[in-house]
């Protein structure tokens, strides 16, 4: 996390948690994690997720978020699946598996086709996605939500 909010590029999820929070109770951020799964209560506008990490024997490489279905916002601008690698493990491979794997678990879950959205200019997510096989439904501003044009894909399962 600490290596994110110092060398990250300004995008990603893990900006916004906070290293003393982490630090004073880990146990409380990992069940924080589970806290969308199903079988718990979902604040308003809130969908069925899970969080999944990408670990090699003990190092954290990166996260990936889950949305079991789609709701207005996520239609328009988040998708099904999110994705986050540590500034130094990227560039190797590791977010297109990371994609790989969540399509996989998806897949277990019934979501098919997948929406994944990402900045137009986001090059390395844009990498990610189209390794995996997604298929460009264009090009789309969504000022109600991000204040960046986004790319939105659909993946279809094998
Ligand atoms: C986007 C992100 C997940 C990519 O992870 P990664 O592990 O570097 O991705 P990969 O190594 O699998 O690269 C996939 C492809 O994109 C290309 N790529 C990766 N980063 C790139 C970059 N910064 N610029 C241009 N191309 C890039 C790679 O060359 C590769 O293409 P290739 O197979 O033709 O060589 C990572 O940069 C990241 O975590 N960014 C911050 C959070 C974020 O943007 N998440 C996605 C939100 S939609």
């Amino acid at each position: 996390m600490r290596e994110a909010q110092e060398t990250g590029s300004g995008l990603g999820e893990t900006l916004v948690w906070k290293l003393d929070d982490i630090s004073a109770d880990f146990g409380k951020v990992l069940r924080d994690l589970t806290r969308y799964e199903p079988g718990n209560e979902l604040p308003e506008g809130f969908v069925h997720s899970e969080y999944r990490w990408l670990v090699e024997g003990s190092e954290y490489l990166g996260r990936v978020s889950i949305r079991y279905s789609l709701n207005d916002r996520l239609r328009e601008f988040g998708g099904h699946i999110g994705y986050e690698i540590r500034p130094s493990a990227r560039r190797k491979g590791y977010g297109t598996l990371i994609l790989r794997l969540a399509l996989e678990r998806a897949r277990e879950l019934g979501i098919d086709p997948v929406l994944v959205t990402c900045d137009v200019d986001n090059f390395g997510s844009r990498g990610v996605i189209e390794a995996n096989g997604g298929e460009l439904e264009g090009e789309f501003e969504v000022p109600q939500y991000h204040d960046q044009p986004i790319r939105r894909y659909w993946i279809r399962q094998p």
